[in-house]
């Protein structure tokens, strides 16, 4: 995972000149003709991470659900995984697993994970409510050290507490962490896990703090104390909004976080509305959308904006506030909605973004004839480079029905690929024998399917595009 951390910082050295693409001003010579099509790779050419909620449960079994998760993000957050109440039941007894599996579809896919969440007054066992304060500090400690230690190099940030402030004019949150320990509890937590892996960013994560008001004021006041002891790093601004409210003090209330020495995340962005959504209103989400990634886009120390899950069908939203819902940037069929396209774009990216899939057509009098000679064509392009890698996306059409396709080429120098996404095989030599995954080798004739990798290559050398030979499998 620090490999890909620093992936993404020689990325922000290398592509300055792409932020002004995410502001509209202009393109690099990078993306001259070749803009991202994926939210990663807009993302990964910024230097940013776009980030999503996962739930284990699909991620585990639904091959559409990983392969958007895998070809659209950069970055995972364990919807729950990582929780108190997930991790340590009982304690002293430890349950790893379904973090563990989303760390490993991070790994094996390239991406970085941001942690969630270490203290909270919710999703946390009854048994560590109960304690005394000297016990719960004990086992506050143990559970920090524990879980930052097991996954130190790998999680790459971590929420360390979670709305720790209330609604209420700014008040502290009247927990059973303030209740039992005092205000303290808060440095305690930080201190704990600076010192259980002093290369994390640490953040304070709490919601409606987005705008300048009472809330986000007493968390500013905290993160002074807390980044004059340097023991914070960031502060995460969840942004569960509703259609039309992104605050419009917003962008100034993430800068005065930033002039304090701190970054800033978007950390479980949604924006709900009243269902079912008409076209209006799906309109309006995209602009809430892209208004929010610009504020992050043009913010040097914005490390990046999380969504908090991939479908609108996977959104916590409408449990908690029914008849509202609809949140997400994409439809339960993985169709992507109007507002993904206005992220990709506010990222800097080209499009709309669709087709991953193309639909097949019959109709002779619109669809061109396929090439003759080869069951598929495979095409590679670089989506953005670096001095010692690039990251790719590949597409594979079918020029006639396929059951798998397998793809081959051979590298002419240093380039080695160093993990991939959506595509098996022998993949890391010189010549590359690749192959579908079980969820993307069955495309109708005039469908294409997309997957991705990152290389690495020798200093400064330029990242070419190989021929690339696809054939039935
Ligand atoms: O796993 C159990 C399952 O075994 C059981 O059958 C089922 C019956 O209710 O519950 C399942 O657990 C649920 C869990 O999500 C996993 O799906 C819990 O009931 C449910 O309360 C829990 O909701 C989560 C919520 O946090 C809990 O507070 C949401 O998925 C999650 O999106 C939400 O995330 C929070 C962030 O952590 C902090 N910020 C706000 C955000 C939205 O509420």
């Amino acid at each position: 995972m620090l490999l890909n951390r620093q992936r993404r910082r020689a990325v922000i050295a290398g592509a300055v000149t792409l932020a002004t693409a995410a502001l509209g001003i202009g393109l690099s010579t990078q993306f001259a003709g070749a803009q991202a099509t994926t939210l990663r790779a807009a993302a990964d050419a910024i230097g940013k991470d776009i980030g999503v909620a996962v739930d284990v449960n699909k991620l585990q079994n639904n091959a559409e659900y990983r392969n958007t998760v895998a070809t659209e993000f950069n970055s995972l957050t364990a919807e729950n995984a990582m929780k108190w109440d997930a991790t340590e039941p009982q304690d002293g007894n430890y349950t790893f697993s379904q973090a563990d599996t989303i760390v490993n579809f991070a790994e094996d896919n390239g991406q970085s994970v941001h942690g969630h969440t270490f203290v909270w007054h919710a999703q946390t066992p009854s048994w560590v409510q109960g304690l005394d304060a000297t016990a719960m500090r004990t086992a506050m400690v143990d559970h920090i050290n524990t879980v930052a230690n097991r996954y130190e190099g790998r999680v790459d940030s971590w929420d360390v507490v979670n709305e720790v402030v209330s609604d209420n004019n700014g008040a502290m949150r009247d927990s059973f962490w303030l209740r039992t320990m005092g205000e303290g509890f808060i440095t305690t937590a930080f201190q704990t896990a600076r010192a259980a892996d002093p290369n994390a960013d640490l953040y304070i994560n709490d919601y409606s703090i987005e705008g300048d008001n009472a809330k986000s004021d007493t968390i500013y006041r905290i993160a002074q104390g807390l980044k004059s002891q340097n023991i914070l790093d960031g502060v995460g601004f969840q942004s569960h909004l509703i259609l039309g409210q992104v605050p419009s003090t917003m962008e100034a209330n993430l800068q005065r976080f930033v002039d304090l020495g701190l970054k800033v995340r978007i950390t479980e962005l949604d924006i709900r509305l009243n269902t079912p959504a008409d076209a209006n209103e799906l309109a309006q989400q995209a602009e809430d959308y892209r208004r929010v990634t610009e504020i992050c886009a043009e913010l040097a120390d914005c490390s990046g904006i999380t969504v908090w899950g991939l479908r609108d069908n996977d959104s916590w939203v409408p449990g908690t506030f029914p008849g509202t819902g609809a949140a997400l940037l994409f439809f339960e069929d993985y169709s992507k909605k109007p507002a993904y396209t206005a992220v990709l774009n506010a990222l800097g990216g080209g499009g709309t973004g669709n087709p991953t899939t193309t639909p097949a057509t019959s109709d002779p009098a619109t669809t061109s004839p396929p090439p003759t000679g080869s069951g598929c064509t495979a095409t590679l392009s670089v989506s953005s480079p670096w001095n010692t890698g690039a990251t790719y996306s590949a597409t594979v059409k079918a020029n006639q029905n396929l059951n798998g396709w397998k793809v081959t080429w051979t590298w002419p120098g240093s380039e080695r690929i160093s993990n991939a996404w959506s595509v098996t095989g022998t993949l890391t030599g010189a010549t590359v024998n690749g192959a579908n995954e079980s969820y993307n080798g069955t495309l109708a004739a005039g469908q294409s399917t997309t997957f991705g990798f990152n290389i690495t290559k020798a200093d400064g050398s330029t990242a070419s595009v190989p021929t690339v030979t696809c054939t039935p499998a």
